[in-house]
């Protein structure tokens, strides 16, 4: 059995850095792209020339968004790590500042600070079957992990995606599937309510590990959504033998300073903008109870 450790990244913006860690670098939105009723996807560019070119990512990292006077919020990077120039985030309009930004243009101006956190343990799991499960606004992050494992198929097993969404008009990056698909990633949706549309699945997303047959020795987990999702992945994923070590959690925590600073996103001993927001579940299992589910 192969056994994957985990090693903290701390991951920070890769080549020009303001005085000061909190203050942001300004970027344009270039474009934006709705993805679903109140989710859209926002393209970012440094208006520095030398970040512009020199900015690069991890899949699974985040960035904190910012507009003046309204604060921040943390955002995953939803596009490809191989293609850094234009920054994806893909945004559900939630609170404050995710209601301000669906109502920016393009052409008006962010704030950027990151990248921050753990990425997914990409050059690890080489050659181990991959089964990328998220539910609603988990998926952005592990389309980042995506576009790796599809520049680099040769490099990961099988793949596939579990993939669950309220409606089926709430399914994210719906144009997208063929493509997934074509390079050898079998996915599996479910909706949580049909419409007169759907012929598919409709369940909740642990459901479709009952649809799955895996080598636990070889087969890696990515996981990231609603708490209580990931709580049942974790333990359909126990039960079919895949060890902690093996099954990797996107995290959410309110956050602020995104550096390890202030408190706002402890879990445990760790703060998850810096320790995680990916985890192996091996590192935070006594601080996340599955048993008792
Ligand atoms: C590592 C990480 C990655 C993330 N990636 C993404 C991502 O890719 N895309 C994405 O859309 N989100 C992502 N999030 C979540 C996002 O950071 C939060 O939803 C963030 O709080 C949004 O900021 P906001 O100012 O718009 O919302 P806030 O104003 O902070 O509101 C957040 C939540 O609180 C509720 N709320 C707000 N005000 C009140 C009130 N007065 N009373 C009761 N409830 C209230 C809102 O309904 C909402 O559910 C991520 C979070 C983390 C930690
Ligand atoms: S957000 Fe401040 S410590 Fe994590």
């Amino acid at each position: 059995m192969t056994t994957i450790t985990h090693h903290k990244t701390h991951a920070r913006p890769s080549a020009v850095s303001t005085a000061h860690p909190m203050q942001p670098f300004w970027a344009e939105l270039v474009e934006i792209q709705p993805e679903a009723p109140g989710v859209g996807t926002y393209w970012l560019q440094f208006k520095d020339d030398g970040l512009r070119s020199s900015y690069h990512f991890q899949p699974g990292q985040f960035n904190m968004l910012g507009l003046p006077g309204l604060g921040e919020a943390a955002i995953s990077i939803s596009s490809s790590p191989d293609a850094p120039q234009r920054v994806g985030h893909t945004i559900r309009y939630v609170g404050n500042v995710t209601n301000a930004i669906s109502r920016l243009k393009t052409g008006d101006t962010v704030g950027v600070r990151g990248p921050f956190g753990t990425p997914w343990p990409m050059e690890k799991i080489k050659g181990q079957d991959v089964v990328l499960t998220a539910g609603g606004i988990g998926l952005p992050p592990l389309r980042s992990a995506l576009f790796t494992i599809m520049n680099h198929r040769q490099d990961y097993g099988r793949v596939v995606v579990l993939y669950g969404a309220r409606t089926p008009q709430d399914l994210q990056f719906t144009r997208e599937y063929k493509d997934w698909e074509k390079a050898g990633i079998e996915l599996m949706v479910t909706v949580d309510r049909a419409d007169d549309t759907w012929t598919g699945s409709v369940a909740v997303v642990p459901i479709l590990f009952y649809h799955l047959r895996v080598n636990p020795a070889r087969t890696i987990i990515l996981t990231c959504g609603p708490e209580i999702m990931i709580r049942f992945v974790i333990f359909e994923a126990l039960a079919r033998r895949i060890p902690p070590e093996s099954i990797f959690v996107s995290m959410e925590r309110n956050m602020k300073c995104g550096l390890g600073q202030c408190g706002h996103c402890q879990l445990g001993p760790f703060f998850v903008c810096k320790d995680g927001p990916v985890f192996s579940f091996d590192q935070i299992q006594p601080y996340f109870n599955v048993e008792n589910l």
